[in-house]
């Protein structure tokens, strides 16, 4: 059973993992292949311990954990970086091992990113999806509503990026106490 909490600076490369790992299973035929290659841990680690470590502006992080594996999963959320009038908040990123996916844990750490926002005053959420990912539906089935479409050039190539929205996350944080979550 994974256990789910606020990940610290000493998972950088547990979560560099996950990121490397699950883009390449997730997203070949979307995203260029050059691109998935160059993908490197060791810079993903970097990057992520100084995500963890910059505590300037309004993010959270957590990982959902698993003995004897460790970090299985992670997710990020904050503050809205695009501009749709009305969502104060924003889920940056959820990635699970293939073999940790569909048993709960992206519903737990969805939960847990919504009741952070919440705690932080942002009663709404965006998140960003990549038009031809599978994992749109996900979204949908956690109460997403499709707000909005856009292009983005990513890598050499041009994507279709499909927006979904929370105006309440209170029906989702609520989710994040049952099971307890640490
Ligand atoms: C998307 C992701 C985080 C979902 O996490 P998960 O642990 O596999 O999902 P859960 O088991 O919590 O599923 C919650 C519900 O969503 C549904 N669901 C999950 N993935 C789905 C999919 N691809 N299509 C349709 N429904 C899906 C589940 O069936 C479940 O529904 P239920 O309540 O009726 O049982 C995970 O599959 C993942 O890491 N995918 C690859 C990376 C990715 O695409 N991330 C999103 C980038 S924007």
């Amino acid at each position: 059973m994974a256990l789910i909490r606020r990940a610290r600076a000493d998972d950088a490369a547990g979560i560099a993992q996950v990121h490397v790992a699950s883009w390449r299973s997730t997203y070949p035929g979307m995203v260029p292949d050059a691109y998935l290659l160059g993908l490197s841990t060791d810079a993903y680690t970097e990057r992520w311990r100084a995500i963890l470590s910059d505590h300037g502006r309004i993010h959270a992080s957590f990982v959902a954990v698993e003995p004897p594996y460790g970090v299985v999963g992670f997710a990020s959320c904050g503050t809205q970086r695009t501009r749709i009038e009305g969502f104060g908040g924003e889920f940056y990123a959820l990635y699970l091992y293939d073999y940790a996916q569909g048993r709960g844990i992206g519903r737990l750490l969805m939960a847990s990113m919504a009741a952070e926002l919440v705690n932080y005053g942002m009663n709404s959420a965006v998140v960003w999806v990549l038009h031809n990912n599978p994992s749109r539906w996900f979204y949908e089935r956690l109460g997403g509503v499709r707000l909005a479409e856009k292009p983005v050039g990513f890598a050499g190539a041009t994507l279709t990026e499909v927006a979904y929205g929370w105006r309440d996350l209170a029906p989702l944080a609520r989710l994040s106490a049952d099971p307890p979550v640490r």
